[in-house]
């Protein structure tokens, strides 16, 4: 399985200084997940929680306040892996849409309000491509259709669309380079749920044809269950779970992401959803512990002081919460207290032993005892 971004205990921080006040805003503490060659990765989340924040790092859009203070993005694209505070602005900016691209949150105003769509793709194609215009119009009118657009868009100016054709037009114009990582904001917010669709739907052929990888972020866990392969559920900053699509929609094992996927509306289902009380906090004086146990209805007395570490439950399955450390560190406990207790060692067994045939370990030495 090859990666294409390896994002390694990323610690991404506004810090602003105002009045001889200095005030540090941790959207993101702490991360790391890789994003897998060919994936849809979804990022989740309520507003607030660090996800545009993580895109802008993964995009080198590192102005400031917005800083990394540990941790690194690598990117493998080709070969060479390559760690991206060695790359210069002016390297990046030719990554940018070439390479990585992107779908940015509210995509509905990025389009030039008084230029003709050709006009803004001419701007754009010119700017990173060397050819003649016609080249350039022929290009466009290809991939729009390819894409099933209506070529008539070429003559529109943006007002002139409907705000589903404004998405759809941006998402072309973000990947007509064919680039291989697109990261894409809220791509679907404030679309209406049929116009969501052809939305969701156009990203997943472009996926199909290209074979590049995308990195979604939406706080809509519908569009998640219909879009992406892999999810990623962000709190305050930090990761909570990781898991296949599948797999967080049917066992969803930390108590957020079980909200977050209870609040999702069902099809004949008139009962009022149940939502945790609060929203997510400030994230320049997040609580201590686990991030979520102010609003968590599991909270116990450690949830409050230690953060819990991440565990793997599963193939693909991550989940930091200290009910599943427990159960592990439960399980741990009684496995030991049922082990047969171990006989004192001897003069004769802290003595150089020949390998038992077949090389196999003893059971009796401390990995057996403890697996
Ligand atoms: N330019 C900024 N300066 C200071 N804080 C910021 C800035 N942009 C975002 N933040 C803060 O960073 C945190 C994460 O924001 P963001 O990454 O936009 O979250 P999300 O995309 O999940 O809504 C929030 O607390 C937000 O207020
Ligand atoms: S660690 Fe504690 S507070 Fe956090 S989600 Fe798990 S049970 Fe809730
Ligand atoms: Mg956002």
């Amino acid at each position: 399985m090859h990666i294409v971004a390896n994002i390694n205990d990323l610690r991404a921080y506004y810090i602003t200084e105002a009045y001889g006040v200095r005030r540090t805003v941790k959207a993101v503490d702490g991360l790391s997940i890789a994003i897998r060659q060919n994936e849809i990765y979804g990022i989740a989340g309520e507003s607030g929680c660090g996800k545009s924040t993580l895109l802008k790092v993964l995009l080198g859009m590192l102005t400031p306040p917005l800083t990394i203070v540990g941790g690194s993005v690598t990117y493998n694209f080709e070969g060479e892996p390559v760690d991206m505070a060695s790359l210069s602005q002016a390297e990046l900016r030719a990554m940018r849409w070439k390479e990585l691209s992107y779908v940015p949150q509210g995509s509905m105003h990025v389009l030039n309000p008084v230029r003709r769509i050709r006009d803004t793709f001419r701007d754009f194609i010119g700017a990173h491509v060397r050819a003649p215009r016609r080249e350039i119009d022929e290009r466009v009118r290809a991939y729009l259709v390819e894409l099933g657009l209506p070529d008539k868009v070429l003559g529109s100016f943006p007002h002139q669309l409907s705000g589903g054709m404004r998405q759809r037009v941006t998402i072309a114009l973000a990947t007509i380079l064919s680039p291989r990582l697109i990261v894409a904001d809220e791509p679907t917010t404030a679309l209406d749920v049929v116009v969501q669709r052809g939305v969701i739907q156009l990203l997943q052929e472009i996926r199909e044809r290209a074979g590049n990888t995308m990195v979604v972020v939406t706080h809509d866990m519908g569009v998640h269950a219909n879009l992406t392969d892999r999810v990623a559920v962000l709190y305050a900053g930090q990761l909570m779970e990781e898991a296949d699509t599948p797999t967080i929609f049917a066992q969803p094992r930390h108590p957020y992401t079980q909200h977050l996927i209870r609040s999702l509306p069902k099809i004949d289902d008139r009962s009022e959803r149940v939502s945790i009380p609060g929203r997510p906090p400030a994230l320049d004086n997040p609580p201590g512990g686990c991030r979520f146990h102010p609003r968590c209805p599991y909270a116990m007395e450690v949830c409050k002081t230690e953060v819990p570490l991440i565990e793997q439950v599963g193939p693909n399955h991550r989940v930091a919460c200290w009910l599943i450390n427990e159960e592990r560190m439960g399980r741990i406990a009684a496995r030991l207290a049922n082990a047969e207790p171990r006989p004192l060692a001897t003069d004769t067994q802290l003595t150089p032993q020949r390998p038992s045939p077949g090389g196999a370990r003893s059971a009796g030495g401390p990995e057996g005892a403890i697996r």
